[in-house]
């Protein structure tokens, strides 16, 4: 029999700096009210200077692993969905890997917009139930504040930083990710596109001077769309799941706007309750946005054993994807030696130096005086 995919942790991140609605007043040409009663915002976070989507994803992976009592060495594969990575090139898991020190873990990004979580999830459950992958750490990390032009009134007010991580084991015991639908529309590929940068278009003053390195949306396009879909791939993963509508105790869908995540939740029947919401603190952040909100209904306890939790994306490419996940964490957990948790402890905190030791092992190997002479 195949394995169910459970998760066993989850973290999140978000920095520290705080941007309101009044502070965008004095920026752009917007009104508080006007973004409130729009979009449901009032205020998202902004990456410091040393933070980039990596450190982000780092902390809120650290805070993941501890609740679910893992070494970083016990991960199989680490997948990080972003739109905003730290470089095109290497991925952004390999910075977390190395960070972690978690170096039995293959590492790779998922680049599918605001539903990249959702597709990280349904890798991870592949990976899990086909017995390839014992652990696996997935990631939705994001530093949009680094690809929006903060002249664009359309889009600045929209977008936040932030990281949501979850731990997915193995386990015998049925339950977990029940079931995930993905999908994609890539006619719609030029609604939400971050233009230049790639080798369409590669960096140029000229692609400087047009802002073409940031976020471009048609976002009344991206709306209708939203509003169809969501509702949409709630059913779909719900008849995959083989339970009634009725069976949900909470949705958790991509955070964008209020008004999508209301009219979906009409479509759908459900009650208020039944959604949760929390993008008025952090603005849309993409990738990062269903699992932070995971993050807050666990750590609130809005959810219980056993709950059945639908989580739901939709954005750019154009894409979507839900899943459908009874909660319980359920796995037992060996007792350890005072020692075993020093040393995990210790592991989660210096993760990064093995990395480090070899860079400079490199480094000076590289130095040498003989090796010079060779080449
Ligand atoms: O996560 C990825 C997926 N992305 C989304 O889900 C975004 C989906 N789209 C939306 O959430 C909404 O379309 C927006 C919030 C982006 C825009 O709301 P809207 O109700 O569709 O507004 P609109 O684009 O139709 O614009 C209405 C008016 C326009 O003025 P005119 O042309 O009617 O005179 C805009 O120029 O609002 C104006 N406007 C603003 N006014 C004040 C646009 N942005 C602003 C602003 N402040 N920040």
């Amino acid at each position: 029999m195949s394995p169910y995919a459970h998760i066993a942790g989850w973290g999140m991140y978000a920095p520290a700096r705080v941007l309101s609605n009044q502070d965008l007043e004095h920026m752009v040409d917007t009104t508080d009210e006007w973004i409130r009663s729009r979009t449901g915002i009032v205020e998202r976070r902004i990456a410091g200077e040393k933070e980039s989507t990596a450190t982000m994803a780092v902390e809120a992976a650290r805070r993941a692993l501890a609740r679910a009592h893992l070494s970083p060495r016990q991960l199989d594969a680490i997948i990080v969905a972003t739109i905003s990575p730290d470089h095109l090139t290497p991925a952004t898991a390999c910075l977390v890997q190395a960070a972690l020190g978690a170096d039995k873990a293959a590492a790779f990004d998922v680049s599918a917009g605001c539903s990249g979580f959702i597709y990280a999830l349904s890798l991870a459950q592949m990976g899990i139930t086909a017995g390839e992958w014992h652990s696996v750490l997935i990631i939705g990390a994001e530093t949009l504040s680094r690809f929006v032009n903060w002249e664009d009134r359309n889009t600045c007010v929209l977008f936040g930083d932030g990281a949501g991580a979850l731990v997915l084991t193995a386990s015998d015991q049925p339950g977990g990710v029940l079931a995930c639908v993905l999908g994609a529309d890539g006619s719609g590929a030029d609604l939400l596109v971050i233009p230049a940068g790639g080798s369409r278009m590669p960096a140029s003053p000229a692609t400087l001077e047009q802002h073409a390195h940031t976020i471009h949306m048609d976002g009344r396009a991206v709306f209708r769309f939203a509003t169809h879909i969501l509702p949409e791939a709630v059913e779909q993963v719900m008849r995959k799941a083989g339970l009634p509508l009725t069976a949900i105790d909470m949705v958790i869908p991509h955070q964008a706007n209020m008004r999508i995540i209301e009219a979906a939740r009409k479509k759908l029947r459900l009650p208020e309750e039944a959604f949760f919401v929390n993008l008025y603190r952090y603005g849309n952040t993409s990738a990062a946005s269903i699992p932070i909100a995971l993050c807050e209904v666990a750590d609130h306890g809005l959810i219980n054993d056993g709950s059945l939790v639908v989580l739901v994306g939709f954005g750019a490419g154009l894409t979507w994807g839900a899943a459908a996940v009874r909660w319980g964490v359920a796995l037992p957990q060996p007792a350890r030696p005072w020692w075993q948790r020093a040393l995990y402890i210790a592991r989660l905190a210096f993760g990064r130096l093995p990395a480090f030791l070899r860079r400079l092992l490199y480094r000076l190997w590289q130095a040498l005086p003989s090796r010079r002479d060779e080449e």
